[in-house]
């Protein structure tokens, strides 16, 4: 395993790639010293979804406060902070702007080293913060907001994309049924809540692309909930629908998720990401994974949805960089 990054101690992370404006401080890549997140979402949930100009002011307000009660609930100065982390993409480019803009700042004013990190990556490395992080190698499962995507991942530098979506992501598929269901955004912590009452085979909803492996598609199948919604009658069987939704979701991402692992020969599986969060979709995972000697890891919801100890646990093992380089990168992939 390669480890070139010197690992600073005390790293202090800023993460305002969509609608939560999030710092962190961790200590020594594993241990939260403090985590806050402000939600944006009452600010969009009149609009249905997030409003780009809406999430960049929400965050400008924000993060100046959320930094200097970062560093009085972690009980530390700013002069014992040994570098800057900082989401620069994917995401909104104006919400990025203001958590680089802030970071650049802080670096800059207090001689700190400023490390940019890959959004994505972050969300992996929600699972290093932990005494006992994944062995490597192993097979990510990524679910979010804006990406569905599998990843091999070798060691901290060598992470290859196996396949993603075609469309839509798993959590902007939650978002649009739930949309279709008049349930309000986000959508799938209420899906999640519906579904847990209704009946999982009430409805058939289509499983896409069995026969290529590592892509997905999900558009498909919000269509499909659209056109039932359509031919039922008030009031709607929302429990029924929303459990067959998401067990269609969730049979996919299991078979895709556990081929990959039994292809490449590696036994061990991260979930990662905003709809990773979902209880139901973890315990089957684990249900199953349990038949066939995988190993599947988890990480507390509040690690799953966007934070910044991720950023700052994925800056662990990434070298710091001329911040006069970073940009704010919104179409940032693997
Ligand atoms: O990772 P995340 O916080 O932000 C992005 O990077 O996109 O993911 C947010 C997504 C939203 O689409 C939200 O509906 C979904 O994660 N999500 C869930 C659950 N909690 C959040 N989806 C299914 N079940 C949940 N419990
Ligand atoms: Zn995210």
């Amino acid at each position: 395993m390669s480890e070139r990054a010197p690992g600073f101690k005390r790293i202090l992370g800023i993460e305002t790639s969509c609608d939560e404006t999030a710092v962190s401080v961790i200590e020594n890549g594993t241990h939260i010293r403090s985590q806050l997140v402000y939600s944006q979402i009452k600010s969009h949930q009149a609009f249905g979804g997030v409003v780009p100009e809406v999430a960049s002011r929400m965050h400008t307000e924000k993060i100046h406060s959320l930094i200097d009660t970062c560093l009085r609930e972690s009980a530390l100065s700013l002069a014992q902070i040994d570098a800057i982390a900082v989401t620069y993409g994917p995401g909104l480019e104006g919400a990025l702007l203001v958590g680089l803009a802030a970071a650049k700042a802080m670096a800059a004013g207090a001689n700190k080293p400023l490390i940019p990190v890959n959004h994505l990556e972050g969300h992996m490395y929600a699972h290093f913060l932990s005494d006992t992080p994944p062995e490597f190698p192993f097979i990510c499962l990524l679910v979010s907001g804006g990406h569905t995507l599998l990843a091999q991942v070798n060691d901290h530098h060598d992470i290859l994309q196996l396949g993603s979506t075609r469309d839509d992501a798993v959590g902007e598929a939650f978002d649009k049924v739930a949309r279709v269901l008049s349930l309000g955004y986000p959508g799938g912590p209420i899906v999640e809540k519906m579904a847990k009452t209704g009946n999982p085979k009430a409805f058939s909803f289509p499983r896409a692309l069995r026969q290529s492996p590592f892509e997905f598609s999900f558009s498909g199948l919000k269509t499909a909930v659209l056109q039932q919604v359509n031919r039922l009658q008030e009031p709607l069987p929302i429990a029924d629908l929303c459990a067959s939704f998401q067990q269609a979701v969730i049979d996919t991402l299991i078979s895709k998720s556990f081929y990959a692992c039994n292809h490449l020969s590696i036994p061990r599986l991260i979930l990662s990401g905003g709809v990773a969060a979902n209880q139901s979709l973890v315990s089957q995972f684990k249900d199953q994974a349990s038949k066939q000697d995988l190993q599947v890891y988890a990480v507390a919801p509040k690690l799953c949805t966007d934070n910044a100890s991720m950023i700052a646990a994925r800056a662990y093992h990434v070298p710091p960089v001329d911040p006069s380089i970073i940009q704010a990168t919104p179409q940032l992939s693997l």
